[in-house]
């Protein structure tokens, strides 16, 4: 009986801890899909608005968004063009074009929602991530050239940076269709409201003078410096 009762609570264990793997990811999709739309000509489907399916066509499932490079015109030389197609809503994948200048660079940032996989298909990309506290803050860095494809763990703090003298392309997958974007400096510096100065002095062992200076930066929007 004793034995019956402690195999039960261990698969009922196994299974709760089972369900919050499972939750870390997007839900598995209960149709072949669920194309997006924003206005009254769909059905509900899963309690989500989808295009009616009778509808559906092969463009709700393409996108050429990332032929065009984005503009690059910004403090920190790069941008990030998502590839907007409807029909992507509910497969738990996205995909986006970083392009950089020379110079430019993705800045530390964290994707809470997913892994990324990056493809360099043009100039010569610095990229890296840091593990967490448990596993020391180890830094995996490498450079990359067109063909090379490097992967980013799921939260993990990583970056992208032009590491040559040519504009420098980069194809990005994720495994969630909202990956969530934190970049480290807007978080910290730029949050909305502030967090205390003293608090940011001391966390960083900084002066109160770059605190203020910081913050001006990372709250300015767009990232852009006007000085
Ligand atoms: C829905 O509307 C938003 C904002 O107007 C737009 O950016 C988006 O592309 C639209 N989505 C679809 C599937 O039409
Ligand atoms: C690029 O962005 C900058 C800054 O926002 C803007 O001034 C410029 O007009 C943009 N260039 C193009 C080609 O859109
Ligand atoms: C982290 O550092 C500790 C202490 O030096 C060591 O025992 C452990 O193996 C390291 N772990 C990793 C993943 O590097």
């Amino acid at each position: 009986m004793e034995g019956i009762l402690y195999f039960l609570l261990a698969k009922i264990i196994l299974l709760a801890l089972a369900s919050s793997f499972v939750n870390c990811y997007d839900p598995s999709p209960l149709q072949d899909y669920c194309v997006a739309v924003n206005n009254s000509n769909g059905v509900f489907v899963n309690g989500k608005f989808c295009k009616d399916p009778k509808l559906v066509t092969t463009n709700d499932f393409f996108s050429s968004d990332l032929r065009t490079p984005g503009n690059t015109s910004n403090r920190l030389g790069y941008s990030i063009t998502p590839a907007e197609i409807p029909g992507i809503n509910t497969l738990g994948i996205s995909m986006a074009r970083i392009d950089l200048a020379p110079g430019g660079q993705v800045p530390p940032h964290i994707h809470p929602r997913a892994s990324q996989i990056l493809l360099v298909i043009k100039g010569k990309m610095l990229v890296g991530f840091v593990s967490s506290q448990e596993y020391n803050y180890t830094l995996f860095t490498k450079i990359l050239y067109p063909g090379d494809v490097y992967v980013f763990p799921i939260g993990m703090i990583q970056f992208h940076a032009n590491a040559g003298k040519t504009n420098a392309v980069a194809i990005t997958a994720a495994g969630s269709q909202n990956l969530g974007f934190i970049a480290v400096g807007d978080a910290v510096f730029g949050s909305n409201p502030p967090i205390n100065s003293k608090v940011l002095e001391k966390a960083f062992a900084l002066d109160g003078k770059i605190v203020k200076y910081l913050k001006k930066v990372f709250s300015s929007g767009d990232d852009i410096v006007n000085e």
